[in-house]
């Protein structure tokens, strides 16, 4: 018997907290729900256990929360059940399947038990999968217990889950993307800045004279910045919620904003705002369609951290302008960079 104090057993207990403090009550908690007997499991030993409670336990198990917790207790000679309030979850009817659970639209199916076996961590690989899921489609996770732990982590990400018991002893558990009908922070957020920029531009042009220049000299600070917060904030960061793994489509982005920085760098004519124009539209567009970048960025970060970003965009400063250069090498470098941003999207239509 160890000399220090024995953790408390309780619903809140972490398992592996409770094995390694009451290594005899392994067998109890086998006993209670034969997939318990995972926990043997090196990997699952490391890593659920480590985080999942004697509740979410309960859950996998399919026991009552207060029924395993009196187990315990009863075979470590404590007294009470210790449960306090009892699980919602406990028992009761089983769960409705939500509106958007359509199996037709199951683009992937993993088994637990095999990535178990494989010695992979499910929630690693289940997060890396879910991230990829685009808006409407579905991810099903076979398993022979209720993954209370994975459901729990997918749900604080923002993820949509229902698990079902499919047949005695086998649950299906099905994610969607988070998928909503509203835009979210960041895609409001820089969908906002476009409308700004574009009614600067449009002040710039307005009438037929020459342009504008302090409508036009806003848009430009305005639309470096914009590219910049693009660039050193927005692509970093999804890359960064997304495991390292840059979104698809960033470094096309970036090779049209290398064109329209060089395009706002000589004194703005008609002709030259055209131009602008040719490339900015689509590509507004591209970020901004349903599903595009910025949804792609919303969905990667989750609803709260996107919210913080956004808090910490306000501040991001406009970077310092130049004078405007009209020298033969700027109108050269402007078309190159032009035919790279118009050629790759053409190679992708082609
Ligand atoms: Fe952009
Ligand atoms: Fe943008």
């Amino acid at each position: 018997m160890p000399d220090r104090p024995r953790v408390a057993i309780t619903p809140a207990t972490k398992v592996a907290d409770l094995l390694a403090s009451w290594p005899e009550l392994e067998a109890v908690l086998i006993a209670q729900a034969p997939a318990f007997r995972r926990l043997k499991n090196p990997v699952l030993r490391r890593t659920v256990a480590r985080v999942a409670t004697l509740e979410q336990a309960a859950g996998v198990g399919g026991v009552p929360v207060r029924e395993l917790v009196a187990a315990l207790r009863r075979a470590a000679g404590l007294e009470g059940d210790a449960t306090g309030e009892a699980s919602a979850r406990d028992g009761g009817e089983p769960e409705a399947a939500p509106e958007w659970l359509d199996p037709a639209r199951v683009v992937e199916a993993l088994d637990a038990e095999a990535l178990l076996d494989a010695g992979e961590v499910p929630l690693t690989r289940v997060g890396a999968r879910a991230r990829q899921l685009g808006l409407g489609q579905l991810l099903r996770i076979d398993s022979g217990f209720r993954p209370a732990p994975l459901l729990e982590a997918l749900r604080k990400q923002g993820y949509r889950c229902f698990a079902r018991e499919s047949a005695p002893g086998r649950f299906e558990t099905f994610v969607a993307s988070p998928g909503r009908a509203e835009p979210g922070p960041l895609h409001r957020y820089f969908a906002a800045d476009h409308r700004r920029l574009d009614d600067l531009l449009r002040r710039a042009t307005a009438g037929e004279g020459p342009i504008d220049l302090a409508p036009y000299g806003a848009f430009r600070g305005g639309l470096l910045r914009h590219i910049g917060m693009e660039e050193k904030v927005l692509f970093a960061a999804a890359r960064e919620a997304r495991g390292g793994e840059p979104l698809p489509i960033a470094e096309r982005l970036r090779v049209d904003h290398g064109a329209i920085a060089a395009m706002l760098v000589p004194t703005p004519t008609r002709d030259l705002v055209a131009q602008i124009l040719s490339v900015l539209g689509p590509h507004n567009g591209r970020e901004e369609e349903p599903g595009g970048v910025y949804d792609a960025c919303d969905q990667a970060l989750g609803e709260a951290a996107a919210a913080q970003l956004v808090g910490e965009l306000r501040d991001f400063p406009e970077p310092p302008l130049k004078p405007y250069n009209d020298a033969p090498a700027v109108m050269s470098h402007i078309a190159a960079n032009l035919e790279l941003a118009r050629r790759q999207w053409l190679e992708d239509a082609g």
